[in-house]
């Protein structure tokens, strides 16, 4: 089989790491990629954001699957286009992933299928926003409706702070319209399901740590560490989100005509009255990919194929027993400013264990070494036979990684100990 990944981070490292290992792969590439996914996979120069280059590659090199990892090619429109052009597609149409695209949207998927979340009204101007947060109070959480880049949510513990966060949105690049929610407390989940449109295949549970600094302090980033199993995310929890969340989302989408297929990311609050939705996306998580597919025993290629061929009634999974954790190694200031092209060292001796895996996010190959390239830059992966065995191995690596200006968080998996 002949496979094209889309996206260049640590998820997409781990998504080709996974298909790599598939006795049914006879080529895969990978656009853009980076310096570790080129290991495993061909990187190409191709815009993974552009439908017709994307198209006329898979043409001409005769791709069976195109597996999109981010969801900027989908927002783009590039699984439509490849549908369109009769390519099988692992990812979701632009109309199924306005569930990531439009908060606004998830929340009235969500109240039209009964799915549990925070109350929530919807504004499309600035003063309707004000009057009813002034009305409501703190604390409360204001949502830019469009993709925002990670900044489209403030939880305002004050009224003034989300008056300003109204300001804000208005005037950024998400800023058609506000969500304003009520704020849920308890522990965040997110799990992770296989669809086709029909048959849903659960995948498994992960806690990521979304704030840059130990003690959770700092800013929000795209996740600085992430370990599945995730105890607080019980087999109970799991049943009561595929019945009351997944399942009736999905058949709502289903009955607008707009079918979701491929992963749905659910990001939960673990309430005292039991899971609520925050938010959904049409793609993995990352880091929470890099601790998952390697916890996976069955070969990951035919079920992505599945799903995009709307035969995954016939799949199942298998997963081995260990717990698995991810440290994600950023570049100093992330997610703020940071400098890109400091060389990092010692990678082999670090993943000498065979245990780790050492996922790339932003790195690149230059000189015969590999430089930082981006804001996350490494996924130090371990597998370990319960929780604390993959952490002590997963920070034992991560501390061999020899990268001056690298930080990671000494404290991933604090909840779980
Ligand atoms: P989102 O982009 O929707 O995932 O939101 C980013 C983060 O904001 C989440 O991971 C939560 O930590 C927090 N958040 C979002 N919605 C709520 C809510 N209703 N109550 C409390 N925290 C929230
Ligand atoms: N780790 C959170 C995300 O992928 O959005």
């Amino acid at each position: 089989m002949r496979v094209l990944v889309l996206g260049g981070g640590g998820r997409e490292h781990a998504l080709c790491w996974s298909i790599a290992r598939s006795p049914l792969l006879t080529k895969l590439w990978c656009a853009p990629g980076n310096a570790g996914i080129a290991g495993v996979a061909e990187c190409l120069g191709l815009n993974p954001d552009a439908p017709d280059d994307v198209v006329a590659f898979c043409e001409r090199e005769s791709v069976d699957l195109l597996v999109i990892g981010p969801e900027a090619p989908l927002a783009a429109g590039v699984s439509d286009a490849a549908r369109a052009a009769g390519i099988a597609v692992f990812g979701p149409s632009r109309a199924a992933a306005q569930l990531e695209i439009s908060k606004a949207f998830t929340k009235e998927i969500c109240r039209a299928s009964g799915a549990p979340t925070a109350d929530y009204a919807t504004f499309e101007t600035p003063g309707d926003a004000k009057a009813y947060v002034t009305e409501k109070g703190a604390p409360i959480v204001i949502k830019a409706d469009g993709l925002a880049a990670g900044k489209g949510v403030v939880v305002a513990e004050t009224e003034s702070e989300a008056l300003d966060a109204i300001d804000l949105i208005f005037g950024g690049p998400g800023g058609g319209a506000v969500v304003v929610e009520e704020m849920l407390t308890g522990e965040e989940a997110s799990f992770f399901v296989l669809t086709d449109g029909d048959t849903i295949l659960p995948l498994a549970g992960a806690q990521d740590h979304k704030r840059a600094h130990d003690g959770d302090t700092g800013p929000n980033t795209g996740g600085m560490g992430a370990y599945s199993p995730a105890p607080a995310f019980t087999p109970v929890i799991e049943r009561a989100v595929m019945e009351k969340i997944v399942a009736p989302m999905l058949t709502e989408m289903k009955a607008r005509g707009t079918p979701y297929s491929g992963v749905l990311y659910v990001g939960l609050m673990l309430t005292a009255e039991g899971p609520k939705l925050i938010e959904i996306n049409a793609r993995f998580g990352d880091p929470e990919c890099q601790c998952i597919l390697p916890r996976l025993e069955t070969d990951l290629l035919p079920v992505l194929y599945a799903c995009a061929k709307g035969t995954l009634k016939d799949q199942s999974l298998d997963w081995k027993t260990d717990s698995c954790l991810t440290i994600v190694m950023a570049a100093n200031g992330y997610p703020g400013p940071y400098e890109r092209g400091d060389p990092i060292t010692g990678l082999d001796e670090a993943a000498s264990d065979p245990n780790v895996t050492i996922f790339h996010a932003g790195t690149k190959s230059q000189d015969g070494g590999i430089v930082a390239n981006g804001g996350r830059v490494l996924g130090i992966t371990a597998m370990g036979r319960n929780f604390s065995d993959a952490r002590a191995r997963a920070y034992e690596a991560a501390n061999g990684v020899r990268w001056e200006t690298g930080f990671f968080r000494s404290d991933i998996g604090w909840r779980a100990l």
